[in-house]
């Protein structure tokens, strides 16, 4: 398998181009840069966190650059978990804690952490990861999404539960802007909602656990015999069939 295939998309915009692959230890002063540009300082990963994720996850740490600027415009930080662990885990740290040892026990990963400052690239993102997604067998992503609009809600709705409003929908889409957000990158399922689970004042430090599936990996058995190369030529017509399904 290739590890450094790249796909290229046009930008609205300015006719830029972005520069889909996966990431490298030389990527981490521009990760860097997107990371603090959208997270607070309790929140944002550091140097270290990076270079372990990327280390312990080479094939499941995937980044889109502007080629002409070099920044990162998106990332995407997945880790392989046990679902059972993810059940069990109290918290963020608890699921997202990088793992050497132990062999690959399921079929599903973690999404650590997706930071963007373009839309275009969070598509082309999961658009570049799916070929490979599908070769190796993954059928599903976890993660856990902030909720940021629970804390005005909670103070119209005093006394309702955080779970309530994760499930409340508007027009058939999550009330959520952040659980829409997800449930149109097709993360439709709601697993768990979860107190304490990361900083996050407007979500009132609540995570919603929520899922989403790899498009098409029902026939993971035949992915795996598919060769990359030939994933990788369907992966934008499927991709975008799929995800208007
Ligand atoms: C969530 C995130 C990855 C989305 O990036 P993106 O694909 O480039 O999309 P945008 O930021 O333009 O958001 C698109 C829409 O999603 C919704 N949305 C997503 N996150 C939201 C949030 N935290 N609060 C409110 N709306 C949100 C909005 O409706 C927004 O619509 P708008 O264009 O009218 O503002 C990016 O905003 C980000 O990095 N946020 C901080 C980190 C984070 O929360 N990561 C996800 C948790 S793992």
């Amino acid at each position: 398998m290739t590890l450094s295939s790249t796909s290229r998309a046009r930008g609205n915009g300015a006719g830029r181009t972005i520069e889909t692959r996966f990431l490298r230890p030389g990527d981490i002063d521009a990760l860097l840069a997107l990371e603090q540009t959208k997270w607070d300082r309790d929140q944002a990963a550091d140097a270290s966190d990076m270079a372990a994720r990327i280390q312990a996850y080479q094939q499941l740490s995937v980044g889109s650059f502007d080629t002409s600027s070099g920044a990162a415009l998106a990332s995407l930080f997945m880790k392989p978990i046990d679902v059972a662990q993810l059940y069990a885990a109290a918290d963020w740290v608890g699921c997202a804690r990088v793992e050497t040892k132990g062999e690959r026990s399921g079929n599903s990963l973690f999404g650590i952490s997706l930071s963007s400052i373009d839309a275009e690239s969070v598509t082309a993102l999961f658009e570049f990861f799916w070929p490979y997604a599908l070769k190796q067998g993954w059928r599903d992503i976890y993660l856990g999404s902030p909720m940021p609009g629970l804390r005005a809600w909670k103070e119209r709705n005093p006394d309702l539960a955080a779970d309530v409003y994760m499930r409340e929908k508007r027009h058939g889409l999550p009330r959520d802007p952040q659980l829409r957000y997800y449930y149109n990158k097709g993360f439709r399922e709601l697993v768990a909602c979860k107190p304490d689970y990361f900083p996050h004042p407007s979500s009132l430090d609540y995570g919603a656990v929520i899922r989403g599936h790899i498009p098409l990996s029902a026939g993971a058995p035949l992915w795996r015999h598919v060769p990359l190369p030939l994933l990788q030529r369907m992966q934008h017509l499927l991709f975008r069939l799929v995800r208007t399904s």
